[in-house]
């Protein structure tokens, strides 16, 4: 008896597989023929409405998806316009999807993201705009880059972005000609500046910024020069291990202290040019749980490090030196969180630039072990 079951099981599931089809057919015509006949609402008929959204479920991640939107002028759909956007906002499909919300006067739903605590969001909604790149974007990052009640991951994405697009770039060169650009955004915008296809660009700002100097004070190129360059990698290890002081800070495979994130895996993390960032310029984007505090003791005393652990009594202090000290909060008049990281800015200065290509080519070999 049990096969009997089975079949009619098949034959139900064959009938409703029948039914899903014809209706995906019936609405796909629905769908084809509103596009002809450019002068019916869907909006207003529920019906038509249920057919279209039922045709979109099935391109939902293919291009079609926002085009159809945007042609058959589908509303009430721009929550998920704005998780498409933000799924992966340097794509085809994210642009489309956040062009869309513009031009649909949902800015706002952009902006609610990058107002938000979670700063990976946040970063991730601001590239969005600079991925767009149109004027409406624009305007709205430029007050984003100098606003100094937002955080430094935020200006320093809405300065990334700009540099994204021409009239991006020529309001950074102008806020730096005036003497507006806030002092931790300038290697930022030097790189983004440094690297335009503009030459008159390029020759302004060299009379305002410089890039980071090496070893003999030699300046860097610009970083997406700097990752296309390929280095020894042996001499990179060697490096790491001695002149550039990376161990003082950072565990490889259990050797080294533990100041810094482990970095065992950090190929498998960051992209070429997130390390350069990371070495060049490393208050841009503090790694989470590694943010530099400073105790202000009742003595007039300033103890500044990582905070390793808190009980109900103390705070442990980790020094740039991976030095522990317990404090007894009692004694803490004011605990500050910084935005400037424990990682030293210039390590590059001891480095010729090769040095510096070297370490980081060493440091992408760091690759999560596959077994
Ligand atoms: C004085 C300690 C110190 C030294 C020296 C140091 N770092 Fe760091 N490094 C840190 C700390 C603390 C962080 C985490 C805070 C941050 O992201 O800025 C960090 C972060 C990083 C990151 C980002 C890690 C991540 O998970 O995103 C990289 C990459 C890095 N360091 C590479 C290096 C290299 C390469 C050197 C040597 C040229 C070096 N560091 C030297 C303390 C140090």
């Amino acid at each position: 008896m049990r096969w009997i079951a089975a079949i009619f099981a098949l034959l139900v599931g064959l009938e409703t597989t029948r039914a899903d089809d014809a209706q995906a057919a019936k609405d796909a015509t629905i769908v084809e023929t509103l596009l002809r006949l450019k002068t019916i609402d869907v909006n207003s008929n529920q019906k038509l409405k249920d057919a279209v959204l039922r045709h979109l479920e099935l391109h939902r991640g293919t291009p079609k998806y926002v085009n159809l939107i945007d042609r058959l002028n589908v509303r009430g759909v721009e929550t998920a316009l704005l998780q498409l956007a933000l799924a992966d906002p340097a794509s085809t499909e994210g642009v489309h999807a956040g062009e869309l919300l513009l031009k649909r006067e949902q800015a706002k739903l952009i902006l609610a993201q990058i107002d938000s605590d979670d700063e990976a969001v946040a970063t991730k909604a601001v590239s969005l705009l600079g991925y767009i790149g149109n004027e409406e974007a624009t305007e709205i990052l430029k007050p984003l880059a100098l606003d100094n009640h937002r955080t430094r991951p935020v200006r320093t994405a809405a300065a990334n972005a700009l540099g994204r697009s021409r009239l991006g770039e020529r309001f950074l060169l102008r806020v730096v000609q005036d003497g507006r650009l806030p002092a931790d955004l300038n290697f930022t915008v030097a790189n983004v500046l440094y690297a335009s296809t503009d030459d008159s660009i390029r020759m302004e700002v060299a009379k305002y910024l410089k890039l980071p100097a090496t070893a003999g004070s030699k300046p860097l190129p610009p970083v997406s020069a700097l990752a296309k360059l390929s280095g020894d990698a042996a001499h990179g290890k060697e490096l790491f291990n001695t002149k550039a002081t990376c161990i003082k800070c950072h565990k490889v495979r259990g050797e080294g202290k533990e100041v810094g994130p482990d970095l065992s895996e950090i190929g498998s993390k960051l992209s070429r040019e997130a390390m350069f960032v990371s070495i060049l310029d490393p208050s841009a984007g503090i790694s989470h749980n590694y943010e530099t505090y400073s105790a202000i003791l009742d003595s007039g005393n300033i103890i500044s490090g990582l905070k390793v652990s808190e009980t109900d009594d103390n705070i442990t202090i980790r020094s740039a030196e991976s030095i522990d000290k317990v404090i007894a909060k009692n004694e803490i008049d004011e605990l500050i969180k910084s935005s400037i990281s424990l990682m030293p800015a210039d390590l590059q200065k001891t480095m010729s630039e090769k040095d510096l290509v070297d370490v980081v080519e060493f440091i992408s070999t760091l690759k999560k072990k596959t077994f």
